[in-house]
């Protein structure tokens, strides 16, 4: 089923002051003067209205709300004439997972099934193809990826270890149901890690950076031999973009295929980035501390990206040096830290 004549303009965003969700607005508004925008969201802890303040008033409407509430949502999608659902919303910290699965099962699956009905509803009279629900998701459902193996290519069979990436499963399978019994055009992507400005400090990089501003070490799971790609975050805006404009109702997308490396090797880069703007008084060796590996961490993920590139023409343009180069520049400044 192509969706290449449809062409999304009304966006309901859910998650837009969050970390990707505020990237992908920017992006969305930056492509054409009728690109319209509703940010569904509840700012938890990683929602910042703020990440939202320069964008176009007239052309963005900032909703304090949750996805919980489909009767709102339904709402939305008919006041504002809305064609379009793009869901970043979500519970996302592994780790907040395993101490406390539960929120992750009512805003991950409970809400995006949510969702799905009031698009279903809203959209009921609406051409079969004039509207389109795109799933934000992850790489993580697929489980770990095996030393010799082959990257995932769309279709891998899901096998979450975590209650996090098992929650995005789950709504991932809810997603494709809708399609298939009730006809919903949908779509959706597994991401890499993705990173860059906004990202709330309770992820690596972040963390890496509060830490080293404090002149303490980072801590690293298990000395950092994790292997993980990384995909600045106006790239994940792009692909998503790409896949709303061009891609297939029914389908599946990886926006990944990046270089991949160990968090050390990550971190190490990082190193690179903020010594050239701050200086400070301590070593690589001592910038990092080895902690407890997580419960059932990942060894690998893997993403084989070359759907995306072939169909949608979609390739990731930041190099990573630059893009932590950026991120560093701009954590620096919102923290205030002379540099
Ligand atoms: N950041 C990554 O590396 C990455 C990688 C792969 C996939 N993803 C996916 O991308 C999406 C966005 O991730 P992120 O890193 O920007 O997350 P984030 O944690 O930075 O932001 C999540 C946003 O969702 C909002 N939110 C949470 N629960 C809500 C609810 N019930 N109702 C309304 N709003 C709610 C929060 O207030 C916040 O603004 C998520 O679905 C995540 O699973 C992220």
């Amino acid at each position: 089923m192509n969706l290449t004549n449809f062409q999304p303009k009304r966006l309901l965003v859910t998650g837009g002051a969050g970390f990707l969700g505020s990237h992908f607005v920017d992006h969305w508004l930056s492509l054409a003067d009728d690109h319209f925008v509703v940010v569904l969201d509840a700012l938890t802890y990683a929602g910042d209205r703020t990440y939202l303040d320069h964008a176009d008033a007239a052309r963005m409407q900032f909703v304090h709300d949750n996805i919980l509430h489909g009767d709102l949502v339904r709402q939305l999608l008919e006041d504002f004439k809305l064609d379009t659902i793009a869901h970043f919303a979500a519970e996302t910290h592994v780790d907040r997972s395993l101490s406390d699965p539960d929120i992750f099962i009512t805003s991950n699956v409970l809400g995006t099934q949510r969702l799905l009905e009031a698009a279903r509803l809203a959209w009921a009279k609406k051409e079969p193809l004039a509207h389109r629900f795109h799933m934000v998701s992850t790489d993580e459902v697929y489980g770990e990826l095996k030393p010799g193996n082959a990257a995932w290519k769309e279709g891998q069979p899901y096998a979450p270890n975590s209650p996090y990436s098992a929650s995005k499963a789950a709504a991932d399978h809810l997603v494709r149901a809708y399609h298939r019994s009730f006809g919903l055009a949908v779509s959706w992507s597994h991401s890499c890690n993705a990173y860059g400005p906004r990202q709330y400090p309770e992820k690596l990089i972040p963390v890496a950076l509060k830490c080293w501003l404090h002149d303490e070490p980072a801590p690293l799971y298990a000395g950092g031999h994790q292997i993980r790609e990384w995909m600045y975050a106006s790239d994940q805006a792009d692909g998503v973009a790409k896949i709303l404009r061009r891609g297939q109702a029914g389908r599946a997308y990886h926006l990944g295929g990046s270089k991949a490396c160990t968090n050390l090797e990550l971190l190490r880069l990082l190193w690179q980035q903020f010594t050239a703007q701050r200086t400070t008084q301590l070593s690589f060796a001592d910038a990092i501390c080895s902690v407890e590996d997580r419960l059932g961490h990942d060894q690998a993920y893997g993403l084989d990206g070359s759907r995306a590139e072939h169909e949608l023409q979609f390739q990731p343009g930041v190099e990573l040096a630059e893009g932590l180069a950026k991120t560093v520049g701009w954590y620096l400044k919102r923290w205030d830290a002379p540099t």
